[in-house]
C-alpha cells in the first residue's frame, strides 16, 4: 500500500469514534498526474456521443423475450445503487463543459467518503426539517402503494408548493430525486435509518448514524463492488477475502490511487471510470407485479408516463424491489416475476439517454457527450496511456468497437477509428473503459463486469476512500461485520438491508 495513511495498524479501537466530521465537501484531483491530457476535437467527441446512442427501441423487447443488452451478472437494482454511491461520493456543479478545468481547484460538494451525506444532509441540528420530531428519525412522505409484499412503501418526503409547481423531494442531496428509482431507493434508505433506531431505542442520533453508515459501506464493498469489478479484482485489491482472514492480517493492496493526509476525489473515477453506471440504464422497468404495464426510463413526450423525477409520480407505482434485487427466492428467468437484468457495460447508452429532459441536463442533452467533453475539459489522459501506466495490456485500436455486447449487434458495431481517425492509439477513458468491459463478449449469456482499468480504479478509489476515512468500519473497527440476525445464509447485502428497511 503506498502512501495511503495504514489506518487499520496500530489503531486504538474506539479512539477515532469521537465527533464526525464538520466538512460538507471535499476536493477533486489527479490519479494519472504524469500522464498527458489526451486532446481531441469537439467533433470527434460529438460524433462518438452520437454513435454511443443506441437506437430507440420501439416497441420495446416483451419481457417474455430474451434480450441481448441484458447482462447476467448484474441486476437492475445495482445500476441504481451505483447512482445512489455517486451521489453521495462526488458533485461537480461547477466545472464547465465550455472550457478546461483544473481538477485541483475544484470542489467536490459531497465528501468523498461513505458517510450518506446525500442522505443526513448537515445532520437534524441544521436541517431538522429532514428529521422527526425526536431528532433521530427520518421523516418519510406519501403512502406508495403496488408492491403486495410492502403495505408501508413511502415516497420521499416533498414540498407542496402553490401554483401547480413540481413537488421537490426534502433530501439531502436533490439528485437522489432525478428519477423514481434512484428515489425510493433513498426512501429505502430512510427506512433502514428508522429501523437501526428502532432496533437501538435508546442510542442517540450519532450513534444510529455510524451504524446504518457502517452497514452500507459493508453493501457497498462486499455486495456492490463484488458485482461490478467481480471477485478476482476485488480479491487483489482485498486480499483478506480471498485469504479468509482480516485487513489487519492482510492489509488492503493499493497501487494507483494513493494520497498523503485526505482522500481526493480522483477526476479519472469521476468524469470516467465511475461512469460506466450509464451503460448500464434499461429503456424500460417494470416497477411492481399490480401495474399492467412497464415504464419507461424518460420521454421527451409529456404524454408518455416515464420515471423521469423531480417531481411526485403516481402512488401506485411502490417499487417491488425482488424485481431489481436477487433476495434468494428463484423468481423465473422470464416474465413479469424476474429479476429484471442491467443493461451491459458496453459502449452502447440506451436512446433515452441521448436526450434527457430538460428537468435533468437544461443544455447539452446527451449525457453520451457530457460524460466526452466533461472528460475533455478535466484534461483526461487517454485510455491507452492509462493502461500502459497502470501495466495492463493495451487493447489494439481494432478491437475498440463502437456499439452494444449482443449477438444481433457486434458483428455491425464500428471500430473506433471508423468515428474518427483522431481516435487512432487514443481512446477517451470514459469510453475506453466501456468497451474494455466488453472484451470479454461471447455471446450474449457473457456475464460483463468492469475489465482490469475500469475495475481496477473503481475499486482502488472505493477501497481508498474507506480507508482515508476516519470514521468507516475499516478504519474505525476493522473487525466489525453486520449482526447475524440481519444476515441471510451469513451474507448481507443490498437484499438484506431492504429487507430490514421493510420492517420499519
Ligand atoms: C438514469 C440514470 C442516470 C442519469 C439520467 C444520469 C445523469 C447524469 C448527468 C446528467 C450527469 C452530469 C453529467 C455532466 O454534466 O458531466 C451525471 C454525472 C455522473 N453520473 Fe450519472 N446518471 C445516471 C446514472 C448513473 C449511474 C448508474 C452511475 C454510476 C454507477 C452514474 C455516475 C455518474 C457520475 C460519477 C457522475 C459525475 C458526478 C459529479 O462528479 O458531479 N450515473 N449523471
Amino acid at each position: 500500500m503506498n502512501g495511503v495513511a495504514p489506518r487499520v495498524h496500530g489503531l486504538v479501537r474506539g479512539l477515532d469514534a469521537v465527533g464526525s466530521s464538520p466538512q460538507f465537501e471535499g476536493r477533486f484531483g489527479r490519479m494519472f498526474r504524469t500522464l498527458p491530457a489526451a486532446k481531441f476535437s469537439e467533433k470527434a467527441l460529438k460524433d462518438l456521443a452520437a454513435a454511443m446512442v443506441a437506437e430507440l427501441e420501439d416497441p420495446p423487447t416483451p419481457e417474455t423475450e430474451p434480450d441481448g443488452e441484458e447482462n447476467t451478472a448484474i441486476s437492475a437494482g445495482f445500476t441504481y445503487l451505483g447512482q445512489f454511491i455517486d451521489h453521495d461520493l462526488t458533485f461537480d456543479p461547477s466545472s464547465s463543459l465550455q472550457k478546461d478545468n483544473d481538477p485541483d481547484a475544484l470542489v467536490d460538494f459531497r465528501t468523498p467518503r461513505f458517510d450518506l451525506d446525500s442522505v443526513y444532509g448537515r445532520g437534524p441540528d441544521d436541517q431538522p426539517y429532514l428529521y422527526r420530531g425526536d431528532g433521530i428519525r427520518f421523516l418519510q412522505g406519501r403512502p406508495l402503494t403496488g408492491n403486495p409484499n410492502d403495505a408501508r412503501t413511502r415516497d420521499l418526503p416533498r414540498n407542496n408548493p402553490a401554483g401547480g409547481e413540481p413537488k421537490r423531494a426534502l433530501i439531502g442531496d436533490p439528485r437522489n430525486d432525478e428519477n423514481v428509482i434512484v428515489s425510493q431507493l433513498h426512501s429505502t434508505f430512510l427506512r433502514f435509518h428508522n429501523r437501526m433506531a428502532d432496533l437501538h431505542p435508546n442510542a442517540p442520533f450519532a450513534r444510529v448514524q455510524r451504524l446504518v453508515r457502517f452497514h452500507y459501506q459493508w453493501v457497498v464493498l462486499y455486495d456492490f463492488l463484488a458485482t461490478i469489478i467481480g471477485k478476482d479484482t476485488l480479491e487483489s485489491i482485498l486480499p483478506h477475502l480471498k485469504k479468509k482472514t482480516d485487513v489487519l492480517k492482510d492489509p488492503p493492496d493499493l497501487r494507483f490511487y494513493t494520497f498523503r493526509n485526505n482522500p481526493f476525489m480522483p477526476v479519472e473515477f469521476s468524469v470516467a471510470a465511475y461512469r460506466f453506471g450509464h451503460s448500464m440504464v434499461r429503456p424500460i422497468y417494470r416497477l411492481n407485479t399490480t401495474l399492467p404495464d412497464r415504464q419507461v426510463i424518460f420521454s421527451l413526450d409529456a404524454q408518455v408516463d416515464n420515471l423521469v423525477g423531480f417531481r411526485e409520480f403516481p402512488a401506485n407505482w411502490g417499487i417491488e424491489w425482488n424485481l431489481f434485487f436477487d433476495f434468494g427466492n428463484n423468481p423465473p428467468k422470464l416474465g413479469p416475476t424476474r429479476i429484471q437484468p442491467a443493461y451491459k457495460i458496453d459502449s452502447s447508452l440506451v436512446n433515452p439517454l441521448g436526450k434527457l429532459p430538460p428537468s435533468i441536463a437544461a443544455t447539452v442533452p446527451s449525457l453520451a457527450e457530457r460524460n466526452l467533453v466533461r472528460g475533455l475539459r478535466m484534461g483526461l489522459p487517454s485510455g491507452q496511456d492509462v493502461a500502459k501506466k497502470m501495466g495492463f495490456p493495451v487493447i489494439p485500436d481494432k478491437k475498440l468497437k463502437v456499439g452494444k455486447a449482443a449477438d444481433e449487434d457486434a458483428a455491425d458495431n464500428r471500430p473506433l477509428t471508423d468515428v474518427s481517425a483522431e481516435f487512432a492509439g487514443k481512446a477517451p477513458l470514459w469510453y475506453y473503459i466501456l468497451a474494455e468491459a466488453q472484451q470479454v463478449f461471447k455471446n450474449n449469456a457473457t456475464p460483463i463486469q468492469l475489465g482490469p482499468v475500469g475495475g481496477r480504479i473503481v475499486g482502488e478509489v472505493f477501497v481508498g476512500l474507506m480507508l482515508g476515512d476516519r470514521h468507516s468500519f475499516l478504519s474505525q473497527d476493522p473487525l466489525w461485520a453486520p449482526a447475524k440476525e440481519l444476515t441471510r445464509d451469513g451474507k448481507f447485502g443490498m437484499a438484506e438491508l431492504i429487507t430490514q428497511a421493510m420492517k420499519a
